[in-house]
């Protein structure tokens, strides 16, 4: 027997091994992992980032109050204490969350972790015209509308609804109950800032660890390099493995440069998790051994159809159910790259793993799935509009356009007219398809668009798009129908209300039915990525949270030079930009 198949039989790889189980697992320490990829971070300052892999990354120089444990399975949904010694402690009916930190925690430099430092983090999120770029949801739960709080560069009064009793202890006073709380005590923007290292808008370029790395060096737009933590306690960290002893990321190689040298052994990890590209595909699918080094999981991203109760004719609710059952979902999936890349074909909204999940086709579109066109006439009957009508369609350049097109090859085909509206890539979800004004403006009674989850919840997955309180008129919305529908706004405050799962599943999946009902989203696909991992990779698995690759969990085995058919250059040679 070769060492190669040996190799791959120690690996237990295959195809999509990796998915809801970890490849190789190793509690081997040491080496340099070597992860690539095509785009630069979007920021290092843990309350600006977006990026899910920069998330992923972030796992490794920050810690959090809790954070998803290294878990393929379903409990890498929910979070654990991490910096915390246990989860939030709740009380005043979900209003109250209270954390205290583990002891003896350290960043980096040396210099102790307290609750003032978490309390810091959370006051910067709301210091937007500062920090833009991450999430806020914490901003509406702890500010207090009569008295608005503009984060710490413009005042030095604290946030009133965060207390620090002790340098160990903080206490969240809620505006409303909100169960997935220590959720948002998993994002990256919760990790511990020190204010005498907080330069504002620059604490990206030098920010403090609470992880096992820190930065060694980054030359934006070529190359990241993480160093280990020496303050680091690995006894007082149940999520991470942290096995290499250094990481070096290249940034800004080609993508189809990328796969090439990921596939010949360069780079161990695609940390961007793009997947791979249409070149790269054919040739690993080709080759059994090579197919045996690919995942194919879905990204945690639905990709759909907005429709529009605010732009007529789709004021009728039959008019929307028309376009609902004319899709023709083979030659929609088509367009989105068939089913290895493009995604699994949904007819309701909850991806799988969420509880409330529920098997929901209230459209059917027929046994081939190439729509019902009967049913479609019927509902343009019903809307009195018996011979179609014109409408807009908007989407960007792409493969959103691919989509918008497949639509109006779908609806032609019942007498629905569409034109396509093309907006621009960099501010679609902004100013284009995220802006009221932009959607009335050119008439766009339908939107290609699609949505990953910040946090793996229902409430973080759905309420953006369908919460009436959530309606963004000044850009960045979601909720893109401008659906407001009492019921529904009042099933998620219940949900929110309760942290009993059997109760949450129940309001959520009432939810889900009288949104498919209002026919405002026509699911298309679950989105799917081809990924490619080395077979010396230990530790690789999808994190279920995020759906790509669990960057910190990974380590590499002592043998990847034999592997390696490029083994120059895995050495540092950049001491002289470290900062
Ligand atoms: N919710 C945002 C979107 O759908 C970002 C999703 C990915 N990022 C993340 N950190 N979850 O575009």
């Amino acid at each position: 027997m070769s060492t190669g198949t040996e190799r791959l039989t120690r690996a237990g790889a295959g195809w999509n091994a990796a998915v809801g189980a970890a490849v190789n697992p190793s509690t081997a320490r040491g080496g340099t992992l070597r992860l690539v990829s095509s785009a630069d971070v979007d920021s290092l300052d843990p309350a600006r980032t977006y990026y899910v892999w920069v998330w992923l990354l972030q796992r490794m120089l920050n810690r959090t109050l809790m954070a998803y444990p290294t878990d393929a399975g379903p409990a890498g949904l929910v979070p654990v204490p991490d910096l915390a010694e246990g989860p939030g402690q709740v009380g005043d009916g979900g209003r109250t969350w209270t954390y205290r930190l583990r002891p003896g925690l350290r960043y980096d430099d040396g210099s102790p972790i307290t609750s003032d430092d978490v309390r810091n983090a959370v006051q910067r999120v709301f210091a937007q015209d500062v920090l833009p770029g991450g999430p806020t949801y914490l901003i509406p739960l702890l500010d207090d509308p009569a008295h608005p709080y503009p984060g710490p560069y413009r005042t030095d009064e604290p946030l009133e609804s965060v207390r620090t009793p002790d340098d160990r202890t903080i206490v969240f006073r809620l505006r409303r109950p909100f169960s997935d709380f220590d959720h948002l005590m998993a994002q990256p923007a919760a990790a511990p800032v020190p204010r005498r290292a907080d330069l504002g808008a620059e604490y990206g370029e030098n920010p403090r660890s609470s992880g096992p790395y820190r930065i060694a060096a980054h030359r934006p737009g070529r190359f990241l390099h993480l160093e280990r933590n020496p303050y680091w306690d690995r006894a007082g960290d149940p999520v991470r493995p942290a096995l290499p002893d250094r990481v070096e990321l290249t940034i800004g190689v080609d993508v189809d440069e990328l796969d090439r040298r990921l596939i010949a052994g360069e780079f161990d990890i695609n940390l961007e998790g793009r997947g791979l590209q249409h070149a790269a595909q054919s040739r690993v699918t080709a080759d059994g051994v090579l197919r045996s080094r690919t995942d194919n999981p879905r990204t945690s991203f639905l990709h759909f159809v907005s429709i529009q109760p605010h732009v007529p004719p789709f004021d009728d609710v039959h008019a929307r159910r028309a376009v609902h059952y004319a899709a023709d979902k083979i030659l929609l999936q088509q367009a989105r790259g068939g089913p290895v890349t493009g995604g699994d074909l949904t007819t309701a909204l909850f991806p799988p793993r969420l509880p409330a999940h529920q098997a929901l086709d209230p459209y059917p579109t027929g046994p081939d799935l190439r729509g019902d066109l009967d049913a479609a006439r019927a509902e343009l009957a019903a809307a009195g509009l018996p011979d179609g009508f014109e409408a807009v369609i908007g989407t960007q350049r792409g493969k959103f356009r691919l989509v918008a097109d497949a639509v109006a090859e779908s609806v032609a085909r019942v007498g629905i007219r569409l034109t396509v509206k093309e907006l621009d890539v960099a501010s679609y979800f902004s100013l284009g398809a995220g802006h009221p004004d932009t959607i009335r403006k050119h008439g766009l009674g339908l939107v290609v668009t699609d949505w990953g989850a910040d946090f793996p919840t229902e409430y973080g997955f759905l309420a953006p798009l369908v919460d009436g309180r959530q309606i963004r008129r000044n850009g960045g919305n979601w909720n893109i129908s401008e659906l407001d529908d009492p019921r529904v706004n009042d099933l998620v405050d219940r949900s929110l209300h309760t942290t009993d799962p059997t109760e949450r599943a129940r309001h959520w999946r009432e939810i889900e039915r009288l949104v498919m009902d209002h026919a405002v989203i026509l699911p298309l696909v679950h989105d799917k990525t081809l990924h490619f991992r080395n077979p010396w990779v230990t530790n690789v698995y999808v994190h279920p949270a995020f759906g790509l690759y669990d960057v910190q969990a990974m380590g590499v085995a002592p043998d990847r030079a034999e592997n390696t058919e490029n083994t120059e250059s895995t050495e540092s040679t950049d001491r002289e930009t470290t900062p």
